[in-house]
């Protein structure tokens, strides 16, 4: 018997419908968070904010996270032009957002970033803090407006991190009045919560340094917090990674045997899906270990929660291998949700994919230099 290409596609298991918790989902298919810098400097986000995951959402994808969001006005915020959600005006901003997204039939979860030592720009005139004062590797991101080496940060005392908690925990609620389907720990990549899982960023003696069960306390810290005041009301997720914006070939010291310590510590605090990043090299090469098994299939076991694989997912081959063979339970894209918005239909109907095209993000990674990108695209035609 013929399959044509659209019943073979269909089958792909990314397309079953599926929960986090209490949230529903239609599909397996989330769109990754991906920093835009898109709002005029003052944290709201805009109108073409809102066009833009809107369209994911009409575009099929089941899940949208959006990009790192800073919570609070003191150290927290990356980049210029950033969004934020540490005041009245930008969580009032973040609601048609919200509104467009979910009229789409999608579900949508605020990803929330403090920077730390990463931070290319906050109201503090440029004083940065992180676990302990070691300069990052690496240079600050052009296409977040950066240049240069980043300066060494101040090393956190018990107040910074007892304010970092509670903007944390305030965000968060927030998050849950604007209504957001969750929030997303951003523990990943080499900000704020990475530099304290990182041996080489944290020193401390204190109980947040040293093994990787004290390295993991600050970001379970963060999820009681915000546990604490939104109770089951919110979903509450977390992102980590081995590798960094800043450092592609870090990997966790005790591979294995430290995922288990993170997704167990990160369980017990009350996550409520695990997110593996996969920056730099993608889920092949960040997420398997030696011997096959991958840290996506560890932090199923051990986290007992839904888990979502990321990195060069868009390949669906890879992605139907992922899901199939018990990898994970959902998978992010990046890079291809951002050249095909509607990713998820094309998926579903055989469709071609577009490629991505760096361009998309040089000289500057926001929305404007995207849609600018797709009209001289068309004009090409
Ligand atoms: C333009 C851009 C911005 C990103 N911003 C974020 C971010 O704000 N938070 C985050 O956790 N990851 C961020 N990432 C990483 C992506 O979520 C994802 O992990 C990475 O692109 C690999 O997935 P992919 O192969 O599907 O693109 C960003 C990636 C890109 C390309």
């Amino acid at each position: 018997m013929m399959t044509n290409r659209s019943t073979a596609a269909a089958l792909h298991p990314a397309l079953s419908s599926t929960s986090i918790g209490a949230l529903r989902l239609s599909n397996r298919l989330v769109v990754a968070p991906m920093s835009r810098v898109s709002t005029a400097g003052d944290g709201v986000p805009t109108e073409a904010m809102r066009r833009y995951y809107a369209a994911f959402a009409e575009g099929g994808f089941g899940l949208v996270i959006t990009e790192g969001t800073y919570p609070d006005l003191a150290h927290s915020q990356g980049y210029a032009d950033q969004p934020g959600l540490a005041t009245d005006a930008q969580a009032a901003a973040w609601r048609p957002i919200v509104d467009a997204v979910h009229a789409a039939g999608a579900k949508i979860i605020v990803q929330l970033m403090h920077a730390g030592a990463l931070s290319q720009g906050n109201r503090h005139r440029g004083e940065t803090i992180g676990p302990s004062a070691v300069q990052p590797k690496g240079e600050k991101l052009p296409e977040y407006g950066g240049s240069g080496p980043y300066a060494t940060p101040r090393a956190m005392n018990e107040d910074d991190i007892r304010d970092v908690l509670d903007g944390f925990a305030r965000a968060a609620v927030r998050a849950r009045d604007v209504g957001f389907d969750g929030v997303e720990l951003h523990a990943a990549n080499g900000y704020l919560f990475d530099q304290f899982l990182t041996t080489y960023t944290n020193t401390r003696t204190d109980p947040y340094g040293g093994p990787v069960e004290n390295r993991i306390r600050f970001a379970a810290d963060a999820v009681r917090a915000m546990r604490g005041v939104v109770g089951s009301g919110l979903l509450i997720g977390t992102r980590v990674s081995q590798a960094k914006v800043n450092d592609f070939t870090y990997r966790w010291p005790g591979g294995a045997e430290d995922g288990k310590v993170i997704f167990a510590a990160l369980r017990d605090a009350g996550a409520d899906y695990l997110h593996v990043a996969g920056e730099g090299r993608g889920w092949r090469q960040g997420a398997q270990l030696p011997g096959g098994v991958s840290l996506t299939e560890i932090a199923r076991h051990v986290g007992e929660l839904p888990v979502i694989a990321n990195g060069g997912l868009d390949d669906p081959a890879l992605s139907a291998r992922v899901i199939e063979g018990g990898h994970a339970d959902l998978v992010s894209i990046g890079r291809g949700a951002l050249a095909n918005p509607d990713w998820p239909r094309r998926l579903a109907e055989g469709a071609p994919f577009e490629p991505f095209d760096r361009a998309m993000l040089h000289p500057y990674a926001s929305i404007e230099n995207v849609e600018q990108w797709r009209r001289s695209r068309a004009a090409l035609g």
